[in-house]
């Protein structure tokens, strides 16, 4: 929040100690717990280094040639074009520019500058993260916060009623540091401040913070998604039941000291203010340093897995076809982490956050009591509700470890609930980041059954931006037969066109070229693609499970990418009702976000031009000098309703924003059991957009 700000203030304080021969890094050195101001002060105190900034604009620049929407996001068509909502305008090329020419005080204040113009694109898939700088300390509060509707239909921020038994658990003896934080008689009481009513942060309307933090948050186009992105949410792991602060309580650089929060606790006729100081976590990721310039040296400095590969050197084409080794740019995937050979097999489509996923815990008494179905696996877990005919999928991510194991537990958990006798499905994919595009096809493939909207396409068409680079990558692959093994993703062979028929390893698979004016720049994309996901490896039953009208798809908005593909064909094709919950009652609630097609990252994209030779191209990125992930849309999907438009900026608008109270937040059960009531026993649905036949 505030960011810029005190990113003003904070130039300031590095400009003043800046003479100072103390080693900022040095004095923080192997602590878990420093103030953000200890983190920042460290992480100020390296200057540009003019070669490393020239080559990481350099290289990002020349990617983003390959990233799908460069020219869409200079101004996002409607419904993206209202500068309250979502307002996607930023021009990357103009912004690169002004920042090549532009001066900073430290290499940290660059990256910011760096960091928050791709964050303005609000698209999770196309990001710069910096390993130096990004989630090295992760900075929390113990009061994540919530928006609840009360008896009276009115909203208000609170604290979450769970807050205490998160922070205590997860942050185990500093939970000591807030409680001597705390003033006067709620000095230890940390733990009263639980569902407390939020009047003000620091000062104003809480709304204000909240919508400062959509302007800078990123990762969805929505304003009202990003809206949500400030509250705590839930989200099923692989392992387990997690828990995610929000950005209010969690944030990504050691920016903010503390917040001053006006609040009336529950049963208490008094109104408090109280002064809470942000902490400032060592990441999970972030690499042990003795001193600035260990801090710099296994932080900072691009690893032996930043860059791309050529996969044909006799040195690399085993261990990376091979490796069980996630891809850096996993990390910040928000999905489980999945293997750098499982990732190559099945093509992703997944939002990327500069947070790494939570590995907090949802509190077990907030959990789904009842165990489980067996078929459950992973991410999928399956329950059969105490009503005995509504049937739930809790499904966390389109992406689990064994990718067969995760499409037969779909299968066989969806023919379990039916023979428990469910008679309507949930599907809740909260936060859920996507994963697999063919898993995303498959599960609308057999809740729906065998259609014209399921086979053989289930999903979205889609075109990749075709350049000069990636033209001559594919003619490097079909002339000079550069990829004998088809380990490339220019390789014409794994796509199909637009009667889904796979390409021969003769075409030139990009032509005929699709030359189109956006924004008034001039731009080209491949010819029309189909899908690459049928037939499925497993068989597909004929028959749905479930009737469409029986469907509802329930979230916080926060379902991106694959997520995207699933939700969008299940709403837009079959008719399936989809529902945000805890949204603000006057914004609009989209039921998904940053759709793209396939993602991808700069590693991936520099092993293409590696291993067909053409490095040295002008065109092509240079190795990357610093710890960076970078990535892009590859693909980019055709839209439903206007199906000659990409359906990134296409409105997906909820058909219901459904209230959460202090009974039901961040409690699956209860608000499955609530939502179940409201959504199945309405009678008529809304008329489908596309007839069924079956
Ligand atoms: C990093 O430091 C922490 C705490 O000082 C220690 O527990 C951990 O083992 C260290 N990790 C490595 C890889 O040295
Ligand atoms: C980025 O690349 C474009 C070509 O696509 C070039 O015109 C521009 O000068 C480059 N910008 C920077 C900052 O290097
Ligand atoms: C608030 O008061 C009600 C009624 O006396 C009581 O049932 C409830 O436990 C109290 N809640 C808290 C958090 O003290
Ligand atoms: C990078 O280096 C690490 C440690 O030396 C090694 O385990 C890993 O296999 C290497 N990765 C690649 C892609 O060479
Ligand atoms: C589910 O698995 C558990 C543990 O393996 C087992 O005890 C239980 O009987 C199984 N339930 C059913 C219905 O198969
Ligand atoms: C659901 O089924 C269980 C077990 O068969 C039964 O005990 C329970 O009463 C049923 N609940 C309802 C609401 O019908
Ligand atoms: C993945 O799951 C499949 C199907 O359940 C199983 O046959 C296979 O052995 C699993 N693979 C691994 C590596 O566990
Ligand atoms: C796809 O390829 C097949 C076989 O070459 C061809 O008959 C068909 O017309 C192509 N479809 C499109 C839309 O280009
Ligand atoms: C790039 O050019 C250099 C110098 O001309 C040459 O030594 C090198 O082999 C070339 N690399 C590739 C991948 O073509």
């Amino acid at each position: 929040m505030i960011l810029l700000g005190l990113l003003t203030l904070v130039v300031l304080a590095a400009a003043n100690i800046a003479p100072t021969p103390l080693d900022h890094c040095a004095a923080i050195a192997g602590k878990q717990w420093v103030s953000p101001l200890e983190a920042r002060s460290c992480m100020h105190s390296f200057p540009v280094d003019p070669v490393v900034k020239e080559n990481i604009i350099e290289v990002v620049n020349k990617t983003i040639a390959m990233h799908t929407s460069v020219n869409y996001q200079i101004q996002a068509p409607k419904p993206f074009d209202k500068a309250r909502y979502t307002d996607v305008h930023e021009d990357l090329h103009k912004d690169l520019a002004r920042i090549s020419q532009q001066g900073y005080q430290s290499e940290f204040q660059f990256h910011l500058d760096l960091f928050h113009t791709f964050r303005r694109l609000n698209d999770g898939h196309c990001v710069v993260i910096n390993y130096c700088y990004d989630s090295l300390y992760i900075s929390y509060l113990p009061t994540p916060l919530v928006l609840l509707t009360g008896a009276d239909g009115r909203q208000n921020v609170h604290i979450a009623p769970e807050a205490f038994a998160v922070a205590s658990t997860e942050f185990g003896d500093e939970i000591e540091f807030w409680q001597d934080s705390l003033p006067g008689k709620l000095k230890g009481q940390l733990e009263t401040l639980n569902g407390a009513e939020v009047i003000a942060i620091n000062g104003q309307d809480p709304f204000v913070a909240v919508d400062a933090n959509a302007l800078v948050t990123g990762g969805y186009q929505s304003f009202g998604t990003r809206q949500n992105s400030f509250f705590s949410s839930y989200y099923r792991g692989s392992n387990g039941w997690l828990y995610q602060m929000g950005n209010f309580a969690q944030q990504v650089h050691p920016l903010t000291d503390v917040v001053k929060l006006t609040i009336r606790r529950i049963n208490s006729t008094s109104i408090d203010i109280v002064t809470l100081p942000y902490r400032s976590r060592f990441g999970l990721a972030s690499k042990n340093f003795t001193d600035s310039a260990s801090y710099r040296a296994n932080n900072c400095l691009a690893t032996n897995e930043t860059n791309g590969v050529d996969m044909y050197a006799v040195s690399h084409s085993t261990a990376q076809q091979h490796s069980e080794e996630p891809l850096p740019v996993a990390y910040f995937q928000q999905q489980p982490l999945i293997s750098r050979k499982e990732a190559r097999r099945h093509p992703m489509n997944v939002f990327i956050d500069a947070l790494p996923l939570s590995n907090i815990d949802l509190p077990e008494v907030m959990q789904p009591s009842e165990p489980a179905l067996n078929e459950s696996y992973s991410v999928a877990q399956f329950y059969m509700l105490s009503d005995n005919t509504t049937g739930v999928l809790a499904l966390g991510s389109f992406s689990a470890a064994n990718f067969s194991a995760f499409q037969y537990s779909l299968l066989d958990g969806l023919v379990k609930l039916k023979s428990l006798g469910a008679t309507q499905l949930l599907v809740d994919v909260t936060n859920n980041g996507g994963g697999y595009i063919c898993i995303a096809h498959w599960l609308h493939r057999i809740i729906i059954g065998s259609r014209s909207t399921t086979e053989p396409q289930a999903g979205l068409d889609t075109t990749t931006r075709a350049g000069p680079l990636a033209q001559l990558i594919v003619k490097k692959i079909v002339k000079d037969g550069m990829d004998p093994d088809t380990l490339l993703y220019y390789n014409p062979t794994q796509w199909t066109n637009a009667s889904n028929i796979p390409f021969s390893a003769e075409t030139e698979w990009l032509e005929p070229l699709q030359k189109v004016s956006i924004n008034g720049h001039e731009d080209v994309f491949s010819q029309r693609l189909g899908q690459e996901c049928q037939p499925f490896d497993v068989e597909a039953p004929q028959k749905g499970f479930f009737k469409a009208k029986d469907v509802a798809i329930i979230s916080n908005g926060r379902c991106a990418s694959s997520c995207s593909l699933f939700s969008i064909t299940m709403s837009k094709l079959e008719g399936v009702r989809t529902v945000v919950v805890g949204g603000k009652q006057d914004t609009p609630q989209q039921y998904c976000g940053i759709v793209g097609g396939q993602s991808t990252d700069f590693s991936t994209i520099d092993t293409e031009i590696k291993s067909v030779h053409l490095k040295n191209h002008t065109l092509a990125p240079p190795d990357l000098l610093a710890n960076i992930v970078q990535g892009i849309t590859w693909r980019l999907g055709y839209g439903i309703n206007d199906p000659m438009e990409p359906e990134e900026w296409q409105d997906h608008a909820a058909d219901i924003n459904f209230p959460l109270t202090m009974e039901t937040v961040n409690r699956p059960i209860a608000i499955w059991e609530a939502v179940a009531k409201e959504m199945f026993s309405i009678a008529t649905p809304p008329p489908l957009l596309v007839q069924t036949f079956d």
